[in-house]
């Protein structure tokens, strides 16, 4: 049989919900793991077609008709493979390649090049453990990984000469460059990684298809990857997607960290359902990726501006995908910059409360609504209305879309509106991270006694007890210590104009006061101590 290349049916298998595509045709119902409907192939009255979501299959356990979204289409409407594949993508919103069959060569060249860096990712972890690999060795060791995870994760160095070019001598060039690891220079062929500490990255069957290189010496860019080659395409890469598989079944659901290191650290902590995009924004191909695997999501963003406009950005992206059986939160690390320092400076249980705090989609997209336009305002809220129906706009899923318009009408009645006595504020729910916090500042007061007498005042605020014997992980010098403590004055400074703000708007919203002008200063203010903190962190 002729086929397209590879790529693209296993791209509209991770795009397409099996479910989705069944049900078109077949009334379905959910009983335990599996869908069940009436098989179409054969004549029955109680049904014995079962469909997995997950395994992309059905089976009819009356007439053993078995098979995924391309044979169903195929056989349910008397088509042929071509038509099968043409209609998927158009189901799938995706634009049909040039129908080229895969050639023998085509599978040759893929396998070479699987053989290839698979080869490499063994000679880079081999090494990790030569002498030449130490610096590696140490800071990765550093970073809290055991050599089980260095093993399972298959972390490597590519040390500074052209180890690749060097040892495929016998290998076609152009077959080699067709890997990405290595490039012809002026003076011959050279690695495209050096002095590297090495993580791959598999594709969702479990081959190597590309490496992420870490530098160790502080230059910058701190990572680069493999560019994009016939067989890795970033965007359409989840790191650590072929480990969380089997976890994202169990755990019904996933988690989206924003650092590769996050997510390993996260797996091998209890959250083995987390995934990272490789050094891009989040994608609408990762995205399909995940929805097709899970539609429960959990955004784990860093607490930072940045981690803030990616989590909006998400939620723009997402909306398409919804239905009526998603869970989509939205998670912020706060006391500390990343879930791998969470992880390692207060532990899992930390982290749990972090996911667990995560907010549900509906409401985040209220909070940022509430957050960026000033409501108290007719004008205000018109923008703020437009912005909001441009986002529900995007739901594809009708029954779904209808009702979150109820919701936000409900919304805009009770808390915008000035007839309600006592409207809700909305607010980002943070985590209880007190205890981090706690733990830092008794150990910063008894290492260092000048800023304990520096920042006295505000240090007392936090009730701390000193004589406690809790053990803090951080390690702060001095320059740092000062940092955190102004970074956190910041913080606990924002609270306040935050809440000064929630208050002005309750008065406003009484109608006693025209309070909008108070609110555009504290809002101004708001703003600059946000850009300090950001420079600071
Ligand atoms: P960060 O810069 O937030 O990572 O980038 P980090 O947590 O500080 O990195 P570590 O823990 O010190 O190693 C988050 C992710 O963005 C991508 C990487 O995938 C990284 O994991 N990134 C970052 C790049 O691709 N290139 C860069 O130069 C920096
Ligand atoms: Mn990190």
């Amino acid at each position: 049989m002729t086929k397209y290349d590879n790529n693209f049916t296993d791209q509209l298998r991770e795009r397409l919900s099996i479910v989705d595509v069944i049900s078109r045709r077949v009334p379905l119902v959910k009983k335990g793991q599996n869908y069940w409907g009436c098989c179409p192939f054969h004549n029955e009255k109680t049904p014995s077609f079962s469909v997995s979501e997950d395994k992309g299959f059905y089976h009819c356990f009356g007439c053993g008709k078995h098979g995924d979204i391309i044979s169903f289409t195929m056989e349910s409407e008397h088509v042929d493979f071509k038509t099968a594949i043409a209609e998927l993508a158009d189901m799938a919103g995706l634009k049909l390649p040039e129908y080229k069959p895969k050639s023998p060569e085509q599978i040759e060249s893929e396998e070479t090049y699987i053989t290839i860096t698979t080869a490499a990712a063994k000679i880079y972890a081999e090494k990790l453990f030569a002498p030449e690999g130490a610096h590696a060795l140490s800071y990765i060791r550093g970073r809290g990984f055991s050599d089980e995870m260095i093993k399972k994760y298959g972390i490597g160095y590519a040390p500074k000469n052209n180890i690749i070019a060097n040892k495929f001598v016998n290998t076609k060039q152009d077959k080699l460059i067709a890997t990405g690891l290595v490039r012809r220079g002026e003076y011959g062929m050279y690695d495209f990684f050096r002095d590297k500490l090495m993580f791959p990255i598999f594709n969702a069957r479990g081959q190597i298809v590309a490496f992420s290189g870490r530098s160790l010496d502080g230059s910058e860019p701190k990572y680069i990857n493999t560019t994009d080659t016939e067989m890795f395409h970033k965007r359409q890469t989840l790191f650590g997607f072929n480990f969380a598989r089997e976890s994202i079944h169990r755990a019904n659901r996933a988690i989206i960290v924003e650092g590769q290191i996050d997510a390993i650290q996260m797996q091998c902590n209890g959250f083995g359902e987390t995934v990272a995009p490789l050094g891009t924004a989040l994608t609408e191909d990762h995205i399909a990726i995940l929805c097709k695997a899970n539609r429960n999501i959990i955004f784990c963003f860093d607490g930072d501006g940045a981690g803030q406009k990616a989590a909006a950005r998400a939620c723009g992206i997402i909306l398409p995908f919804l239905r009526d059986n998603s869970d989509v939160r939205f998670a912020f690390v706060t006391g500390g910059k990343d879930p791998d320092e969470i992880l390692r400076k207060s532990g899992r249980a930390d982290m749990e409360k972090i996911i667990n705090s995560a907010v549900p989609l509906v409401d985040f997209l209220w909070q940022i609504t509430n957050k960026n336009y000033v409501i108290n305002t007719p004008s205000g809220r018109v923008q703020a209305e437009k912005f909001l129906k441009s986002q529900i706009d995007k739901i594809t899923d009708r029954l779904l879309k209808s009702e979150y318009e109820n919701e936000y009408n409900s919304r805009k009645f009770n808390e915008w509106h000035k007839w309600k006595k006592s409207p809700e504020t909305p607010h980002i729910e943070v985590p209880e991270i007190d205890n981090i916090i706690k733990k830092n500042l008794i150990y910063i007061v008894n290492k260092y006694p000048e800023i304990a007498e520096r920042y006295g005042d505000f240090i007392s605020k936090f009730n701390l007890d000193l004589d406690s014997s809790v053990q803090s992980d951080c390690d702060f010098d001095l320059k740092t210590a000062e940092k955190y403590i102004i970074s956190l004055k910041i913080q606990k400074y924002i609270e306040s104009l935050e809440q000064q703000k929630r208050d002005l708007t309750l008065r406003g919203l009484s109608g006693e006061n025209d309070v909008s002008q108070e609110i555009r200063r504290i809002d101004n203010e708001i703003n600059k101590m946000r850009e300090k903190f950001d420079l600071l962190v």
